[in-house]
């Protein structure tokens, strides 16, 4: 990245890859890829109707809401139990045909409840694939576009070794979405690198590409990840993550106004998760970080109807933001984006008292 055109967070650009760059095949979980996480969450649950009598999947209170949105076509029917990312309340009863999601987020480990359930377990591990191993879930499944720079990608595996969801063909739509976002990437690499290209030649069909992606016709992976999956350092950008989060947070220590939440040292976290004192300090420093460049993320707004919803997680939702800490990103960069957030938190609540 050119030092003008230095930015942090948002969305992938093409990587350029090194000779030798391999990454040993034992890190990532062997299953059925597909083309996005709520592909694989869709082409599971159709498996579990279908083999397994699942008639009800118990989705955590805290989780995006978009996903839960283009579930809406599978024939299960769709419940909430409470649990965010600080714990979880009371497991549902388990009833024939109930299915429990349960989610490790950003990379924190998998919420531990105070009982069992008493049926089927699936585990979202998207914030962290390589970090699932020692699971006894019945099936888990990942987005892989989300944290690694791939147009599309999901799998679906099982710790269990439960017969996995059959394959399916290619889908025209899916398709032409992966050509955008290929397409957005490339043109976002050489903007990064110095080419006289204007944002905006990406923004749009990076912007287009998601909106239909995350429509979630059923796909398989396309034929550029499933090539690149092979190849890309996984290994090497797990430990980075891990080395960038704790940079972050140790450059972050006893600042005033900020806070870095959840373990001391999470494996591979992709992102590290910040509070602050109200929402509209939050938004505020969100949009500060804006302007220097720094474009952080919100996992997740959960919206008021949700069934289930407690405070405690409404208030977490309003009052973090999450920072990227993926390999895109070199410990000096951990260190601008660090030292520009303890400027920017003390200016606004300063304004704020
Ligand atoms: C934790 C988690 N699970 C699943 C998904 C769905 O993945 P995809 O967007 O690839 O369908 C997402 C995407 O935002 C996610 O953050």
């Amino acid at each position: 990245m050119v030092d003008d055109r230095w930015e942090h967070g948002s969305t992938f650009h093409l990587p350029r890859l090194e000779s030798g760059d391999k990454m040993p095949s034992a890190v990532l979980p062997k299953g059925l890829t597909a083309g996005s996480g709520r592909i694989a969450l869709a082409l599971l649950l159709q498996h579990g109707h279908e083999n397994h009598g699942w008639k009800r999947v118990w989705i955590p209170s805290y989780y995006c809401s978009d996903v839960v949105e283009s579930l809406a076509r599978i024939p299960i029917q769709i419940r909430r139990y409470p649990c965010g990312p600080l714990g979880t309340g009371p497991l549902p009863v388990a009833l024939d045909g109930d299915v429990l999601m349960r989610v490790n987020y950003y990379g924190w480990g998998i919420p531990d409840p105070e009982h069992t359930f008493g049926g089927p377990v699936i585990e979202d591990h998207t914030h962290a694939p390589w970090g699932a191993a020692g699971s006894d879930a019945d099936y888990s499944f990942a987005s892989l576009r989300k944290t690694l720079p791939l147009p599309d990608g999901g799998v679906v595996w099982s710790p269990r070794s439960l017969p996995l969801p059959s394959p399916v063909p290619p889908h025209t739509a899916h398709e032409q979405a992966v050509e955008l976002r290929l397409a957005a990437m490339a043109l976002k690499a050489a903007y990064l690198s110095g080419a006289g290209i204007e944002k905006d030649a990406f923004r749009e069909l990076d912007r287009e590409a998601e909106e239909r992606i995350a429509l979630g016709h059923p796909s398989p992976l396309s034929a550029y990840s499933e090539v690149m999956l092979s190849r890309l350092p996984i290994k090497a950008w797990s430990e980075i993550r891990t080395e960038n989060h704790h940079h972050l947070r140790s450059e972050l220590a006893g600042a005033p106004f900020v806070t870095v939440l959840g373990p001391e040292r999470p494996t591979s976290p992709p992102v590290a998760v910040l509070q602050v004192a109200s929402e509209c300090s939050r938004d505020a420093l969100r949009a500060a970080l804006i302007r220097e460049g720094i474009y952080t993320a919100i996992l997740w707004p959960i919206p008021s109807g949700t069934e289930a919803r407690r405070p405690e997680d409404v208030e977490f939702s309003r009052t973090t933001l999450a920072v990227h800490v993926d390999a895109r990103y070199t410990l000096d960069d951990m260190t601008r984006v660090a030292r520009t957030i303890r400027a920017l938190a003390r200016s606004i609540e300063l304004e704020a008292e």
